[in-house]
């Protein structure tokens, strides 16, 4: 697969945290703690990238790490007023490609039942839905399902 270059896209680093941390409240119910974020920046198995806008503003960020040939995309969010314009897209197609460069066969991540945008943005992308989490997430309580993305298909 060709390697797309988003030159807004690039490695998360910790002056970046508060806004992020702004966005994680803002877009999900149940979100990770600030020191969780933070663990991950630097880590050689994790990828953390941010997409950057004019005035170093963050726009949105994706988290995934790796073991062996396998990855697990945590969290992918865009802030709300920045949605719908391509940037979760550009985001994980980042997470693709570095993938497929890293020679990680397969992909995996849980969304809730509910999260169209999410579903369909996975799905655009090759994600198959391969099992369901019986009341996996809290506030609320839902179902999640676990995607599978075998990248291998993409060299
Ligand atoms: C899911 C999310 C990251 C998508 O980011 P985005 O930048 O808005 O997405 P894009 O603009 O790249 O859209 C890509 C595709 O996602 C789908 N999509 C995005 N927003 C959508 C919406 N409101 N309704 C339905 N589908 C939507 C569409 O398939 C879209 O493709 P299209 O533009 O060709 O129709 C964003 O909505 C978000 O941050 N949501 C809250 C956090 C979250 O749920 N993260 C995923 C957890 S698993």
């Amino acid at each position: 697969m060709e390697r797309k270059t988003n030159p807004w896209i690039r490695p998360a680093a910790p002056g970046d945290i508060d806004q992020i941390m702004e966005i994680e409240q803002a877009s999900f119910s149940d979100p990770w703690q600030r020191r969780s974020l933070v663990s991950l920046i630097g880590n050689s198995r994790v990828f953390f990238a941010v997409a950057e806008g004019e005035a170093a503003r963050i726009l949105g960020y994706v988290t995934a790490w790796f073991v062996l040939n396998e990855g697990e995309i945590g969290n992918l969010a865009v802030d709300p007023q920045w949605r719908s314009l391509g940037i979760g897209s550009a985001l994980l197609d980042e997470v693709v490609s570095h993938s497929v460069e890293h020679g990680i066969e397969t992909l995996y991540l849980e969304v809730r039942d509910s999260n169209t945008p999410a579903r369909r943005l996975y799905a655009s992308r090759g994600f198959v839905e391969i099992g369901r989490r019986k009341r996996y997430y809290r506030q609320p309580v839902e179902d999640a399902i676990v995607l599978q993305c075998r990248t291998v298909t993409r060299r």
